[in-house]
């Protein structure tokens, strides 16, 4: 018999329990275990797999995304783990704005991508026609829109940024005006396809520019003369007028693909809009020479929350931003357990047995356990009492993707994981460690785990609590 939810996990752990403070024993043996794997990788500094090194690198620039690691990095690992032969596949299955589609399409490689975020497509797919974008049609187009009057009042209200609840007055007045005419231009004057989306692009990237909001942690945080902000302190800075920003932000565009040789290819790319969980099924089974990835880590952080503004000019309502919210990988106190539609659909795909095998990869791995007792013991005094229940789903489903990876690697192929260790009421989850034993259970074997000479703490406020612990920032090598 499952276990309905987590909960029910969580609370037969409370039984068992009997109300005593787990011990540390699992996790320490665990690092024990893992030790030697342990290797101080100086290339690997926090700007290379971060978004910071994409800054100065033309196409790479255009949209910030905080939560991408950089060209430079996905390069260095391509470089690092080349083999000879051609035709060769790279994955991402949480490929966020393509760096890594777009990184190993330039040394040569086919590459798959998996994302759910349609912002994060939109980019992706920005940057990949970059290749076969005519550039002077491009040129016309910019001629023509420095042209437009965007104070026009009387554009129809259909082309109007449709908003979500979480983003009405994000932008001045003038700023919507400006925004639906630029969306009647898109929709009534180009043609071409992809000079579409290269504008609808430039466009998504610079709403967090001309908004009243930024992108701060978890939440976008309202500038005090919006008629939103509650505390009326926070002084974003320059609020750019849109056309002006625009302009900038496709003349940019122009100067990066003009200083970029167009190279005619014939690697092939995927991008999947979808999640991981279920289209990894639909690869065929040792299909992947390599995969780069970065999953969303333990962390509470959301998405959602943070590219609201993207998310409703690429079409998500209230409604679906709802419904994305829970597709994501569970990484929010928010997340409801996915185990049923979960369960349901390895039925449907006619993997039962492995699903049953995986529920007990998840309930063997003692640190884990350890960890969510110790979580679960806890509960009252952490900040959100859903965390044990994220914190298990995270893992839970993260199981499943590995599980998928390791089955369509080639023999010898290998993954490249990025993720932090995370910590709650001072306990700091092995994240890098439980997953590498989920992997190890599933034929991967761990060469080494990279570590950056610097990791971060939690929160400056949980530093003050448990003193300047550093956190493990790390990169993981699994081979098959
Ligand atoms: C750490 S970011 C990866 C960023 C990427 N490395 C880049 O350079 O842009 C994690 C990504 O996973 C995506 N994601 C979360 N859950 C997913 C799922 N179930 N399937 C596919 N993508 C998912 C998020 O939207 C986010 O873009």
């Amino acid at each position: 018999m499952y276990p309905l939810t987590y909960l029910d996990i969580l609370e037969e752990d409370l039984v068992l329990l009997n109300q005593e403070e787990p011990k540390n024993t699992s996790r320490v043996n665990l690092h024990e275990k893992y030790k030697d794997k342990f290797l101080v990788n100086p290339t690997l500094n926090r700007s290379l797999i971060s978004f910071q090194a994409n800054k100065s690198e033309p196409i790479y620039r255009w949209f910030k995304y905080k939560e991408g690691f950089s060209s430079k990095f996905v390069k260095y690992i391509l470089n690092k783990f080349k083999k000879a032969g051609s035709n060769q596949v790279v994955l991402d299955p949480f490929s966020g704005i393509g760096t890594t589609i777009t990184s190993a399409m330039e040394l040569g490689y086919n590459s798959i991508g998996i994302e759910l975020l349609p912002p994060a497509i939109l980019a992706t797919e920005a940057r990949i026609l970059t290749n076969r974008i005519n550039i002077q049609e491009f040129h016309t187009y910019l001629s023509e829109i420095k042209q437009l009057n965007f104070n026009d009042k009387s554009v129809s209200k259909k082309y109007f940024f449709k908003h979500l609840t979480i983003t009405k007055g994000a932008f001045p007045d003038e700023t919507e005006i400006g925004i639906a005419v630029m969306n009647k231009f898109v929709e009534t004057k180009i043609s071409n396809q992809d000079i579409q989306t290269l504008i609808r692009f430039a466009v998504s990237s610079i709403l967090e520019d001309v908004s009243f909001t930024r992108k701060d942690g978890q939440y976008l945080r309202w500038d005090h003369r919006s008629n939103r902000n509650l505390k009326a302190d926070f002084n974003k800075g320059i609020i750019f007028p849109f056309r002006d920003r625009l302009i900038q932000k496709l003349t940019d565009i122009i100067t990066d693909i003009q200083s970029t040789p167009q190279k005619e290819s014939s690697n092939t790319y995927t991008l999947i809009n979808g999640s991981s969980l279920f289209e990894l099924h639909n690869i065929d089974n040792e299909y992947v020479d390599l995969v780069i990835t970065s999953p969303p880590y333990c962390n509470r952080y959301d998405y959602t929350r943070t590219y609201a503004l993207e998310l409703a000019y690429n079409g998500i309502d209230d409604n679906s931003i709802k419904q994305l919210r829970q597709t994501l990988l569970s990484a929010t106190v928010e997340n409801k357990s996915k185990f049923i539609n979960l369960q349901d659909f390895y039925e449907c795909i006619g993997k039962k047995e492995v699903f049953e095998s995986l529920v007990s990869n998840f309930k063997e791995n003692d640190a884990l356990n350890e960890a969510l007792r110790s979580l679960n013991y806890h509960r009252n005094i952490l900040n959100n009492k859903n965390i044990p229940i994220m914190v298990a789903n995270y893992f839970f489903e993260m199981n499943l993707i590995i599980a998928e990876l390791a089955r369509i690697l080639k023999k010898g192929g290998k993954i490249i994981m990025v993720n932090d260790n995370v910590r709650y009421n001072g306990d700091e989850i092995q994240v890098d460690l439980i997953l590498s034993e989920f992997a190890s259970k599933l034929g991967l074997k761990t060469d080494v785990i990279w570590i950056l000479e610097r990791g971060k703490g939690n929160s400056s406020q949980q530093m003050g609590v448990h003193g300047r612990q550093e956190l493990r920032k790390c990169v993981y090598v699994w081979t098959k």
